[in-house]
């Protein structure tokens, strides 16, 4: 992970927002590439659920909204995670996920690392109070040692061990470190609170220049409920009949207790969701077939097989109104992670809201007059996480003449530049104004850039990092018989190809 952000600021993907003053956490900025990569990833989503299909429109509503759509959402109420603040360094954890920040800490793993050279609680506390304190004055491990090892016992009891030696630890531990029964804090190791308290998730502004009178709002938490709000108007407009889909791209506010892991989950983020639309009897099916439409979308873009799994909800994770999910994973550097939810939510939208507005939210079928409720499958997707998990699958480190090469494999759909222009002499009038012309001429047709500001070597190594396609060099020999060498990307074989023939040829390989 530390390559991939290191490589996304140094490159201009990536940013921390308002860096010059600190930054925001939570929040990240797309450089000029970034805005590239992502545009091609929003636009292949929309042109696949979209405009290749017969079945779904689109829709882009409202960031802001009318605030009794989240009472009817159930947003107002229940949208929140249960957090504990430390008492000690007054950081905020998610009740649930501060295992996981434990078990990620740099004290955790560095006495994970250590297990085998530790032999009981005493000899682990003078470590800890020894050259622990060198290795991370400030963290858990050195700072409450007794607290951090009955965790440490308590947890393998509960979860069994990490692996042989850690066992046989624990179990040497377990006799003396037991019993004090506290979770640590994963920042400074002090005792938390044994109960969360609940956070409503959602941003709150308000609309209006007077605070006095002003209207208190949310920015929205998800896209979906923008749609189901506009289910009548859509159908009223399109005439469309069941089953269709609404698809909406936008960003969405959550206040996470936890940022992490880079853009994967922020507070401000975009989604690419769809409301599928269908008779109850159709539901089931529809599911099925969305979650292998989805699937197959991230397969289509080339990510790694290996590193993609479905993952069924077990019933208790599932919303009270839902009657299943399935999730698409992506093998992070962090493990496997959620990269989109397939859900199956039955009709409890369009039933609040219809509850809640009074509006008949009822779909009246043109042959048989019947009037229901459709049910809804919502395929729900991150473009940010899809963003990150595209950079780390095209991240390639290859050995080439003793040399390092860094290499983006992005699919060609996908990579923020298709073609470098290279002139291999930069003083060369003949050849730069050959080069110049080739690059006009592609620009309209494809993204393309030109640059004269290094050897050719370097300018190809260059390329490689952000993932550019094809590098088509002008020489000498090209002023004469009017062919330029391209060079492939992820081969590095290249070929001489005649000008005229050059952008038939490159926009033939990007398809
Ligand atoms: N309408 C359903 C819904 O919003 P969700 O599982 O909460 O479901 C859907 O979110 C997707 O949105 C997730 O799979 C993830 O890709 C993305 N997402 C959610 N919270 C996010 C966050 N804080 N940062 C980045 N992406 C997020």
């Amino acid at each position: 992970m530390d390559k991939i952000v290191a490589l996304a600021k140094r490159r201009g993907f990536i940013f921390q927002s308002s860096e010059i003053y600190g930054g925001l956490n939570g929040v990240f900025d797309y450089g000029p590439l970034g805005v590239e990569l992502k545009r091609n990833i929003k636009n292949a989503w929309w042109q696949t659920v979209v405009h290749f299909r017969d079945d779904v429109v689109g829709l882009d509503s409202g960031i802001l909204m009318n605030a009794m759509v989240w009472k009817a959402s159930g947003h107002t109420d229940s949208f929140s995670d249960p957090f504990v603040k430390c008492p000690a360094c007054s950081k905020f954890f998610r009740l649930d996920k501060v295992y996981d920040e434990i078990k990620d800490s740099p004290w955790f793993q560095s006495l994970a690392k250590s297990m085998p050279t530790l032999q009981d609680a005493g000899h682990v506390i003078r470590w800890a109070k020894g050259p622990g304190k060198s290795l991370a004055p400030n963290l858990a491990l050195v700072k409450e040692p007794e607290i951090t090892f009955s965790f440490i016992v308590d947890l393998h009891y509960t979860f069994g061990g990490i692996n042989l030696e850690f066992e046989n630890f624990v179990k040497r531990l377990g006799s003396d470190a037991r019993g004090i029964g506290h979770t640590p804090c994963p920042n400074c190791g002090a005792a938390l609170p044994d109960e969360g308290v609940a956070a409503n998730l959602m941003l709150k502004t308000s609309l209006g220049p007077v605070e006095e009178t002003a209207e208190k709002v949310y920015l929205r938490p998800e896209t979906a409920q923008g749609i189901f709000v506009n289910f009548a108007n859509v159908v009223d407009s399109t005439h469309r009949k069941l089953p269709f889909g609404i698809a909406q791209i936008g960003k969405s506010f959550r206040n996470e207790v936890t940022t992490k892991n880079f853009i994967f989950r922020s507070r401000e983020f975009e989604q690419m969701e769809i409301e599928y639309f269908c008779r109850p009897e159709q539901a089931g099916q529809a599911h099925e077939r969305w979650i292998q439409d989805r699937l197959n979308w991230y397969l289509s873009l080339g990510l790694n097989k290996e590193r993609l799994r479905l993952r069924g909800h077990a019933k208790e994770e599932l919303a009270h109104y839902a009657a299943g999910c399935s999730d698409i994973e992506y093998l992070f550097p962090f493990g496997w992670s959620e990269l989109e939810g397939i859900a199956n939510r039955g009709d409890y939208d369009l039933r609040q809201h219809a509850k809640f507005s009074g509006k008949d939210l009822q779909y009246q079928d043109p042959v048989t007059n019947e009037k229901f409720f459709p049910h809804v499958i919502e395929p729900s997707g991150g473009c940010d996480r899809a963003m990150l998990a595209f950079l780390v699958d095209a991240y390639h480190e290859e050995t080439v003449n003793d040399t390092l090469r860094v290499v983006m494999k992005f699919h060609p759909k996908l990579a923020p530049i298709k073609v470098a222009v290279l002139p291999l002499l930069k003083k060369n009038e003949a050849i730069v104004s050959m080069a110049q012309k080739i690059k006009s001429e592609l620009q309209k047709d494809m993204v393309c850039v030109y640059d004269d500001t290094a050897a050719i070597g370097k300018l190809y190594r260059r390329q490689d990092e952000v993932g550019t396609v094809f590098c088509v060099t002008v020489d000498v020999q090209s002023l004469e018989d009017k062919q330029v060498t391209v060079r492939f990307r992820d081969t590095m074989q290249q070929e001489r190809i005649a000008v005229e023939r050059l952008s038939g040829y490159l926009k033939e390989k990007l398809i």
